[in-house]
């Protein structure tokens, strides 16, 4: 096993070599430097800064090795690199320093993960760990401060911690004998001792039926005067505009009793309904805003053939999303900062019958907002950069987002049910897309590929309709800086 020094310095030796220029590399979203970036990890307001750590292999882009690389930043546009945060150097950790989350206290920063380690007969060991830092960015190792209760497989992690009232707590996404997904709890007096409260959700508990074999990366909080469990469970059968992804991530909403530990919510809801979406994390700002970025990725067979890969890198993180709970819903809204990539702006009144309309756009970084004043008709298309579609078609309430598979260039799709559409907002990066509809009641995050690029919107339209139009072309920011190569690992 190497040393924490030496796996350090064949990091920085791998950032230091790399120079590939990419013209997939996303511009303002967070993509791993180099190799394969996964979950978010420890979202965090401290000393200033937002701190967005993340699930890195920096040797491959495969899943083989993880540690947590690290960005901060002060407005969530500009992002410095930091040298990764937790390096899987310790027995409790070999294969893996896998997800987990961020508290502050006592001005310092408090990082509690998953050890991760394979046996040599094929099983594997869980531990949730935690380091402690001073400044945000050298953190002490303190090693496990839980070990695997009974009932459990060592598919046990993602620790998500929160202060409620005097009391440090923390639940974990877990599998249990029964190979059924559910979330625990823990609880704390002094985030180093913790005791067992009891299962939070999941069958038997919550739920009077199967739902999936394992649940990842959860996270519990309340807003808006509800108590909200975001997971993704692994397992859930594909249904007609549902579950169309490997994996899923949604969310429940319900009351939490804190002293019985007993949570009633209602039924599971998808976050997104995009190609790339998953283990999303969230944390509460300063301002008191909850905020949301979740893996723009998806670990399934397509993975493998990615466009990216060929220049060393693979995936990204979401734009950030400010939460809201409305109707029962989850509503996502891309945060206010944002604003501030916006460039040359356009805005427009289309009045469309029976007929296609070309936007044509001067970059392919875009931020369009579209309010769809009349629509009658049965179906309108927005095809988008000559790549992907997003279709509604009104007799059958369904929308749809097409793209090209990434192994074989078919076209594939996701839908879900919904009535009405009259308000569009979309982020065009360079070979990503993210749209939210109704003012974030459903959203679709994907990747797409990327061929010959034309940079434009096609509106067609089988009926009637007024479009109130506006886009800009976005500031791209590197968050790529030089300080790296100067700072000390
Ligand atoms: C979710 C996940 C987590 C795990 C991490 C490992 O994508 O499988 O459950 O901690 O990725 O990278």
């Amino acid at each position: 096993m190497e040393t924490e020094i030496q796996l350090r310095n064949q990091i920085f030796q791998r950032l230091i070599d790399y120079q590939h220029q990419d013209e997939n590399r996303l511009a303002f979203h967070l993509t791993p430097p180099i190799g394969l970036m996964n979950d978010p990890n420890g979202l965090v307001y401290y000393k200033g800064k937002y701190h967005v750590f993340y699930q890195w292999n920096p040797f491959d882009t495969n899943h083989t090795f993880k540690c947590w690389g690290h960005y901060s930043s002060s407005d969530f546009i500009h992002w410095e690199e930091h040298p990764p945060a937790l390096v899987p150097s310790e027995w409790y950790e070999k294969d893996g320093c896998y997800s987990g989350s961020a508290i502050v206290h006592d001005s310092k920063l408090y990082l509690f993960y998953t050890g991760n380690v394979k046996t040599t007969e094929g099983g594997r060991e869980t531990y949730q760990c935690l380091a402690v830092s001073d400044d945000g960015v050298h953190f002490e190792k303190k090693g496990p401060v839980i070990y695997l209760p009974k009932g459990f497989t060592p598919h046990f992690r993602d620790p998500k911690v929160w202060k409620q009232e005097d009391k440090w707590l923390m639940v974990i996404g877990a599998q249990t004998e029964e190979l059924e997904g559910l979330t625990a709890v823990f609880a704390s007096n002094d985030l180093i001792n913790w005791q067992w409260q009891g299962p939070l959700a999941g069958n038997g508990v919550s739920l009077s039926k199967y739902f999936g074999y394992m649940w990842e990366c959860p996270d519990f909080f309340s807003l808006n005067g509800k108590d909200i469990l975001i997971v993704s469970p692994q397992g859930l059968e594909a249904q007609p505009f549902q579950y169309e992804n490997l994996y899923q991530s949604g969310y429940f909403i319900g009351e939490w009793d804190s002293k019985t530990n007993k949570y009633v919510h209602g039924t599971f809801h998808e976050l997104d309904h995009g190609f790339d979406f998953y283990a999303p994390q969230t944390f509460e700002d300063p301002n008191g805003r909850r905020i949301l970025l979740a893996w723009m990725g998806m670990g399934d067979e397509q993975e493998q053939t990615h466009q990216s890969i060929k220049s060393g890198w693979i995936h990204s993180l979401t734009i950030p999303r400010e939460l809201t709970v409305k109707d029962g819903r989850l509503y996502q809204k891309p945060i206010e900062e944002l604003k501030q990539l916006r460039n040359k702006a356009r805005s427009e009144i289309f009045s469309i019958a029976n007929e296609e309309k070309e936007v044509l756009f001067d970059s392919e970084l875009q931020e369009i907002i579209i309010d769809i004043e009349q629509f009658e008709g049965n179906k309108w298309e927005i095809q988008i950069h000559n790549h992907c579609k997003l279709i509604f078609n009104r007799k059958d309430s369904i929308v749809t987002l097409e793209r090209q598979n990434f192994n074989h260039s078919k076209l594939e799709t996701r839908q879900c049910k919904i009535n009405k559409i009259d308000n569009i907002h979309m982020y065009l990066d360079r070979t990503s897309l993210e749209i939210f509809l109704n003012n974030g009641q459903i959203v679709f995050s994907s990747r797409y590929y990327k061929k010959t690029i034309k940079n434009q919107c096609l509106i067609s339209v089988e009926g009637k309709a007024k479009l109130r139009w506006k886009n800009w072309s976005l500031y791209s920011y590197q968050y790529r800086n030089d300080t790296l190569k100067k700072v000390v690992f």
